[in-house]
C-alpha cells in the first residue's frame, strides 16, 4: 500500500527536473556571456619602450610631481627610496618632490631628504580636516570598531592612522594645496627599490598614449578588509547608469548559480553585487602609481568618493585606497587607458617585479650616461633596461590578475582565465 503510493511520485519528477535543469543551464550561460571580455586582437598595452633609451633630457616635461607620504620616523627608509629613484630615473629628469606628513616635520628629516632629492623638494603638513573621520561619523564608534578589527587580526586595521591614510589616498591627496597645480603624480613610499634604469619620461608617454592610470603590480586584495566595498560601488554604478566597461567585466566573476538563487545568495556573500556576481578582488598595488590626478578630481570620481565616505567603510571596515582606486578605474576607464609598467623593476616589502633585460637593447655605448654597473643578463622576451634583481629571479608578479585583458600567448596562467 505504502509502496504503491510512493512509486509514481518517484518516477514523475525527472520529467520536470531535466527540462528545468536545462533551462537553468541556458540561463546561466546567457548570464555569464554578458561578462565575456572579447579577446584583444592585438596586445592592448605594450611597454612604451623595450630596453634602454638615451635619456631625452631636452624634451619638455609634463606638469608632474613625485609624492611621498612619510612619518618622521621613516627618515632612513624614505631616504633609501629617494636615493633609488634618483639613481634610476630622476637624476636625468629632475621632477619636483612633495613630501606629505600628518604631523609637523622634524628638521632632521627635512635636511636629509632635501639633500638626497635632486629635484626641488617641499615638505607639507596635511591639514587636520583631510586626515580624520568624515563629518557624518561618530569617532567613538569608529574607534571601537577599529579596535575590534585589530583584535580579529585584519592587516593594519587596528591602527587609526592607517584608516586615515587609506581615506586620504582615496579621496583627499589630490586636493592638497601643494598638489593642486600639478596634473600627474608618481606615488612613492618609504622602503622601495627601483631595480632597473628608467631612461624615458613616463609622464610624457602616459600623456602621449592617452593613459590615465599606471601600475607595476596587480594582485588580490585581502577580502576580509572590505566585505561590503564592491556592493557599495556596484550600487553607485547602478544608481548612475554607468555601463559596464571591459575592465569592469574583467574584474567580475559571473555567478554559476541560476536566477533567482544567485540573487538570494548575494544576501550572504561578501564581494557580490546585488545580483550575485562577485568581484575577483583583483586590484593594483597602489603604493606605486603613476596617474593623472584629473581622473580623481573628475566629478564622477568625487561623487563616488563622497558616497563611499558616507557609507563608513573606511573605518567600520578597512577599505584600502588600492581597492577603491582599482574599482574606480574599472568603472570609468577603458582598458587602453591603463598602463602596466612591466619594464620597471619595483620592490616594496616582500613583493617585487623585476623584468629580464631586453637583448641587444642595453645601450652599452652610453656607459658614461647610464652608469657602468653590472646588470642582470639579457633574456629573449626581456623588456628591462639594466635591471639588477639582487639575487632574485627576474619576474613579473606571478599573481597577474588582469589576464582576461591579455592575449593568450602573454597570459601568466591561461587556465586561470578560463575558470574565472
Ligand atoms: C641618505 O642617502 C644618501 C645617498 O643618497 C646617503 O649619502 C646618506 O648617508 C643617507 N642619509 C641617511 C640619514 O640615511
Ligand atoms: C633645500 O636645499 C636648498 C639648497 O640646496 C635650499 O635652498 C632650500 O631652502 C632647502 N629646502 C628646505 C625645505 O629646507
Amino acid at each position: 500500500m505504502l509502496r504503491r503510493l510512493i512509486r509514481p511520485a518517484r518516477r514523475l519528477p525527472w520529467v520536470y527536473i531535466l527540462p528545468v535543469l536545462g533551462l537553468c543551464l541556458i540561463e546561466v550561460l546567457i548570464h555569464r556571456s554578458q561578462y565575456n571580455v572579447p579577446l584583444p586582437a592585438h596586445e592592448l598595452d605594450e611597454p612604451f619602450f623595450k630596453g634602454c633609451q638615451e635619456p631625452d633630457v631636452n624634451h619638455p616635461r609634463e606638469n608632474a610631481v613625485m609624492v611621498m607620504l612619510a612619518r618622521n620616523s621613516e627618515r632612513v627608509y624614505a631616504n633609501k627610496t629617494i636615493t633609488s629613484i634618483e639613481n634610476a630615473f630622476n637624476k636625468w629628469f629632475k621632477y619636483p618632490y612633495v613630501f606629505m606628513n600628518d604631523e609637523p616635520w622634524d628638521a632632521k628629516f627635512v635636511e636629509t631628504l632635501n639633500k638626497t632629492a635632486g629635484g626641488r623638494a617641499t615638505f607639507e603638513v596635511i591639514p587636520k580636516e583631510q586626515w580624520t573621520f568624515p563629518p557624518s561619523m561618530d569617532p567613538k564608534a569608529a574607534k571601537q570598531s577599529m579596535k575590534e578589527q585589530g583584535q580579529r587580526g585584519l592587516p593594519h586595521a587596528g591602527s587609526e592612522g592607517y584608516h586615515h591614510m587609506c581615506r586620504f589616498y582615496s579621496g583627499k591627496f589630490y586636493q592638497l594645496e601643494a598638489l593642486k597645480k600639478y596634473k600627474w603624480y608618481w606615488r612613492l613610499e618609504p622602503d622601495v627599490d627601483f631595480t632597473c634604469a628608467i631612461t624615458y619620461d613616463p609622464f610624457v608617454h602616459m600623456a602621449k598614449n592617452n593613459k590615465k592610470y599606471g601600475f607595476t603590480i596587480a594582485l588580490w586584495e585581502v577580502g576580509t578588509t572590505c566585505p561590503s566595498l564592491f556592493r557599495d560601488i556596484a550600487n553607485w554604478k547602478e544608481l548612475h547608469n554607468i555601463p559596464s566597461s571591459n575592465l569592469w567585466k574583467a574584474a567580475v566573476q559571473a555567478s554559476w548559480v541560476p536566477y533567482p538563487f544567485r540573487q538570494m545568495l548575494a544576501y550572504f556573500m561578501p564581494h557580490t553585487d546585488r545580483f550575485g556576481d562577485m568581484w575577483s578582488l583583483c586590484h593594483y598595488w597602489s603604493n606605486f602609481e603613476i596617474a593623472d590626478m584629473d581622473f580623481f578630481r573628475s566629478k564622477g570620481y568625487q561623487d563616488l568618493f563622497e558616497y563611499l565616505d558616507n557609507k563608513g567603510g573606511f573605518y567600520f571596515e578597512r577599505w584600502g585606497d588600492a581597492a577603491v582606486h582599482a574599482l574606480a578605474v574599472a568603472l570609468f576607464l577603458d582598458p587602453t587607458q591603463v598602463h602596466h609598467f612591466e619594464d620597471f623593476g619595483y620592490r616594496h616589502d616582500l613583493l617585487y617585479q623585476c623584468p629580464a633585460n631586453a637583448p641587444d637593447l642595453q645601450l652599452t655605448e652610453a656607459e658614461v650616461l647610464l652608469g657602468n654597473k653590472p646588470y642582470w643578463p639579457e633574456r629573449p622576451g626581456g623588456v628591462g633596461c639594466r635591471c639588477r634583481c639582487d639575487g632574485d629571479k627576474p619576474r613579473n608578479h606571478p599573481g597577474y590578475c588582469l589576464n582576461k585583458l591579455k592575449q593568450p600567448n602573454t597570459r601568466a596562467r591561461p587556465w586561470l582565465t578560463w575558470i574565472l
